[in-house]
């Protein structure tokens, strides 16, 4: 539904968006995620049409953004940074206006118009002045009017940026039903939303692409040897703390074993086992068969947080942070 290749965009000297390539599917729902400056606004200007790419392509539902234009604006609802409102229109007259820009025929506009405002939860203000609303209500607004048209793709940057929790929440929520009818490319730099939300992500950083996938094939890519979280739980005078760990070092296939805690009578370890095998049973096994209490066993991920970090900090490994 969206391709991107080669994409670079400069502005004057500086490279904002750096040879990027990537692909998203229909109905698919994507977290584009980056540092401050990363070019992810500058990507989504050039798959809104709003910006010319300087050299690389771009379609979206298999329009090019430069040759067709019109085709690729019709297909694609477009909720920027700062939504472009007018204070002093009515809510539905100002989604209604941007319908008609968009070319909807009149027939059925205040139907649409309707709906959108339905599905966006902005029926009961429709009548207010967009001056008068909050900034999560104009945020509402702004996605109505991105939605009204039903298009195929969503281009959403930051749609939930300064939104309380409960705004970002429904928000969240909204964007969530979207998907599916929809494909939809959402940039925010709050991670949990994009673990909640997002079934890829794409990472840039410094205008270069370091990752698209999913959020399962990214932690399994970058944490190489699987890692096990083991609590075990003393009976009264019976363990040392390296006696634990001496015996979870002698279990086949553990290669480290990192004490993490301790909770009063419970010690926490993270166990690194060899990649692609199977230690969880031999481990509980050992547990048990030193007569321990096994309080938890579980694989551990990265979290988003820390791929995140790997991807962009500064001390990312160079073999770990190609695109694919
Ligand atoms: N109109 C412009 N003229 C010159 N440089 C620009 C312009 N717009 C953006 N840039 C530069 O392009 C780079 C990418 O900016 P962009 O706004 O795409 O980043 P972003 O990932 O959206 O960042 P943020 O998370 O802060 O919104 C930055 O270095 C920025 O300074
Ligand atoms: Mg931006």
């Amino acid at each position: 539904m969206i391709k991107v290749e080669g994409l670079t965009k400069r502005y004057a000297r500086n490279v904002a968006v750096d040879n990027i390539s990537f692909e998203v599917g229909k109905g698919q729902i994507v977290g584009f995620l980056g540092p401050n400056g990363a070019g992810k606004t500058t990507t989504m200007r050039v798959l809104t049409c709003f910006l010319p790419p300087t050299s690389g392509t771009a379609e979206v539902a298999g329009y090019d953004v430069v040759q067709q234009p019109m085709e690729v604006k019709k297909r694609i609802g477009y909720l920027p940074e700062t939504p472009p409102l007018y204070p002093d229109m009515e809510v539905a007259e100002y989604v209604e206006f941007v319908g008609k820009l968009k070319g909807m025929p009149t027939g059925d506009l205040a139907a649409k118009v309707a709906d959108a405002c339905e599905r966006c939860h902005i029926t009961d203000v429709r009548k207010k002045l967009i001056a008068k609303l909050s900034k999560g209500y104009k945020q509402r607004v702004g996605l109505a009017a991105a939605i009204v048209h039903n298009p195929d793709v969503l281009v959403l940057d930051e749609p939930t940026a300064g939104l309380d929790p409960e705004q970002r929440r429904e928000t969240l929520s909204l964007i969530r039903q979207l998907a599916g009818d929809h494909t939809v490319i959402l940039s925010t730099h709050i991670l949990p939303e994009v673990e909640q939300t997002c079934e890829q992500v794409i990472i840039i950083s410094k205008g270069q692409l370091k990752a698209i996938d999913t959020m399962a094939n990214l932690d399994r890519r970058l944490r190489g040897a699987e890692i096990i979280q083991v609590e075990v739980e003393a009976r009264q005078g019976t363990l040392g703390r390296d006696t634990v760990q001496q015996r979870l070092e002698q279990v086949a296939g553990v290669q480290r074993v990192t004490f993490r805690e301790a909770k009063g009578q419970r010690l926490a370890f993270d166990v690194e086992g060899t990649s692609g095998q199977n230690i969880q049973p031999d481990l509980a096994r050992t547990v048990v068969a030193a007569d321990w209490n096994l309080v938890e066993l579980h694989a551990a991920g990265l979290g988003l947080e820390e791929i995140y970090l790997q991807l962009t900090g500064a001390g990312a490994p160079a073999n770990q942070g190609g695109a694919q």
